[in-house]
C-alpha cells in the first residue's frame, strides 16, 4: 500500500497538535508545520514519542516561506495527499470585537492569516496534492461555525460579536466554495470546510470561556473527514462530525 502524506499548518499547539497525532493514528505519514519549530516544546515531544520527521518552519502569512516549504515537500515526497489548513488566528480581544469598537490593524491580520494566506497556500501547493491511487487529493480548512452568515441571528450570536473573526471565516468559507468549482484533469482536488466545535484551546477557551470540546474529542473526527469528502461532498461547510453547516 502506498504512503498517504499529510501536511498540516499551525501545529504547535491546540488543534493542529491534536490533528498531527489524529492522522498519524490514522495510518498518515505526517507533514507538521508551525510558525517556529525552536518555540513549540509539545509539538517536538509528540514528534519525538511518534517517531515522525521534525516539524518545518512554515509561517502562512510569508510568501517566500510558502514557496520554501513547497519546493522542499516536492524534492522530497513529490505529492502530497491531504494539506489541512488549520492555521487561525483572532483578534486580541477575542470574542469580544463588537462593530463600533473594531481596529483596521487588528481586523487586517485576521483577514490576511485566515483568508489570503490559506488562499496563497492552498494555490501554491495544488499542482502536488494528488491521491496516492490516482484519485482526487484533498484540503481541509478549519473553519468556524462563527462564519456562517444563515446562523449570525440574535439568538445564536449572545453577546459575543466576534466581528472580525466571522468575517474571516465567511469569507474562508467563500474561498473553499471557490476552489471546490475548480475541478479539471489539471485540479482533481476536493475542498471541504470544517467546523471544529468550541474546543479548549488559546483561541476557544480565552477570556474566561469554557469550552465544551477536549482537542482529543474533535481531531479523530477531524481527521475522519477526509474518508467523508468526495465528489458529492466537495465544497461543503459541515462541523467535525459531518453535519452539514449553512453558509
Ligand atoms: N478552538 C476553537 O473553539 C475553535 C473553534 C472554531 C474554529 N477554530 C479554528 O481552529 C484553528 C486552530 O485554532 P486553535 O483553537 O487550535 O487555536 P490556537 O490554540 O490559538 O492555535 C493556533 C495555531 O495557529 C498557528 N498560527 C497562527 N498564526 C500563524 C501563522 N501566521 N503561520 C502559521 N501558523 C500560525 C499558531 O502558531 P503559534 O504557536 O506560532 O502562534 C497555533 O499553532 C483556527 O483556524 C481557529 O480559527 C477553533
Amino acid at each position: 500500500m502506498s504512503v498517504k502524506h499529510v501536511l498540516i499548518t499551525g501545529c504547535s499547539r491546540g488543534i493542529g497538535l491534536g490533528l498531527v497525532k489524529s492522522f498519524h493514528d490514522k495510518g498518515f505519514k505526517v507533514i507538521a508545520t508551525c510558525r517556529n519549530p525552536g518555540q513549540a516544546p509539545a509539538l517536538q515531544e509528540l514528534i519525538k514519542e511518534l517517531n515522525l520527521e521534525p516539524p518545518i518552519a512554515l509561517d502562512v502569512s510569508n510568501d517566500e516561506g510558502i514557496q520554501s516549504v513547497f519546493t522542499q515537500v516536492k524534492e522530497k515526497y513529490k505529492s502530497i495527499e491531504v494539506l489541512v489548513n488549520n492555521a487561525g488566528i483572532s483578534t486580541s480581544n477575542h470574542p469580544d470585537d463588537p462593530p463600533g469598537q473594531l481596529d483596521r490593524k487588528e481586523m487586517d491580520k485576521v483577514l490576511s492569516v485566515n483568508v489570503s494566506s490559506v488562499g496563497m497556500l492552498t494555490q501554491s501547493f495544488l499542482p502536488i496534492i494528488r491521491g496516492s491511487d490516482g484519485s482526487p487529493g484533498k484540503v481541509i480548512y478549519i473553519s468556524s461555525l462563527l462564519g456562517s452568515i444563515q446562523l449570525n441571528t440574535p439568538k445564536e450570536t449572545n453577546f459575543y460579536m466576534s466581528t472580525s473573526y466571522r468575517c474571516s471565516k465567511a469569507a474562508l468559507n467563500q474561498l473553499v466554495k471557490c476552489f471546490s468549482l475548480v475541478q479539471d484533469q489539471e485540479n482533481m482536488v476536493h475542498h471541504l470546510a470544517v467546523h471544529p466545535g468550541h474546543v479548549q484551546t488559546d483561541m476557544g477557551g480565552s477570556r474566561g470561556r469554557k469550552a465544551p470540546l477536549q482537542v482529543e474529542d474533535v481531531t479523530p473526527k477531524i481527521a475522519s473527514l477526509v474518508d467523508y469528502l468526495n465528489q458529492e461532498t466537495n465544497g461543503q461547510f459541515v462541523d467535525y462530525e459531518s453535519k452539514i453547516l449553512p453558509y
